[in-house]
């Protein structure tokens, strides 16, 4: 694991921009798994100044998001398809057709994650964009998750419900199951970024990076991938020992 800690927000997210830029432009084709949640958006409004200033083009992109809400209907302005094309997809150049998020509103949500895993078995990605939650899940992989998990259906902790009340009225709202990503697809990837900030997430991080591999803390397999990067800010580092 590489592990790249930077005094403010703003150096985080311009020196990744410049990173997934470089990358994009060496491979105009690449697959990128994305995320949502807060974490990642001054990334994407990076990526859209770099679009619009240099010309990095998404043509021939593919992406791939991690996870989606269960029940909200399509359209619904929380449901991560909404999310990603309001804060991402409209600003760029990208075909929609080559951005897949799995369906959380389909009936049938069996056969949408076996979908999702033969898309993934078609395009390995190339770059995995990791947020992570305070109990450290990924994707939407709670603590006492599987290792070799692919897409699959799941419930929600209760921590992590709390920490997205914020984005809906009231608590009622907040869905209790999601489809994602599982472990064993994200650790598919040929690289993994995983972006914290804030104090939040240092305790998550910590166990992520400094505690035992134990799917009481879903990103700590994160160590057993030869490929991967994590970027913070002071405050997701500081209780790192060194
Ligand atoms: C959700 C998403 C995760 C994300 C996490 C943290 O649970 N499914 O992919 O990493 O939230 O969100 P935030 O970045 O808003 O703290």
């Amino acid at each position: 694991m590489k592990v790249f800690i930077y005094d403010t927000k703003e150096d985080l997210f311009k020196d990744l921009a410049n990173k997934y830029s470089k990358a994009i432009k060496n491979n105009p084709k690449i697959n990128l798994g994305l995320a949502t949640g807060s974490t990642p958006v001054p990334l994407y409004e990076e990526l859209i100044k770099d679009h619009k200033e240099n010309k990095t083009s998404y043509k021939d992109v593919k992406t791939f998001n991690l996870d989606e809400y269960i029940g909200l209907p399509e359209g619904h302005e929380q449901s991560y398809r909404t999310f990603m094309n309001n804060i991402f997809f409209n600003h760029i150049d990208i075909n929609l057709e080559n951005t897949n998020i799995p369906s959380g509103s389909v009936k049938d949500l069996a056969m949408e994650a076996f979908r999702y895993d033969k898309l993934l078995e078609k395009n390995q990605i190339d770059i995995q964009l990791l947020g992570i939650g305070t109990n450290a899940h990924i994707g939407f992989n709670e603590p006492g998750s599987k290792f070799d998990s692919n897409t699959i259906i799941v419930e929600l902790a209760q921590e992590t419900r709390d920490a997205n009340v914020r984005f809906f009225d009231n608590m009622d709202e907040v869905p209790t199951t999601a489809i994602t990503m599982g472990i064993g697809s994200i650790l598919k990837a040929k690289k993994i970024i995983l972006v914290a900030t804030g104090d939040s997430k240092a305790e998550a991080i910590k166990n992520t990076i400094e505690g035992p591999i134990t799917t009481d803390v879903p990103a700590s397999i994160l160590q057993a991938h030869e490929n991967v990067e994590i970027y913070l800010d002071k405050g997701a580092s500081k209780l790192l020992s060194k």
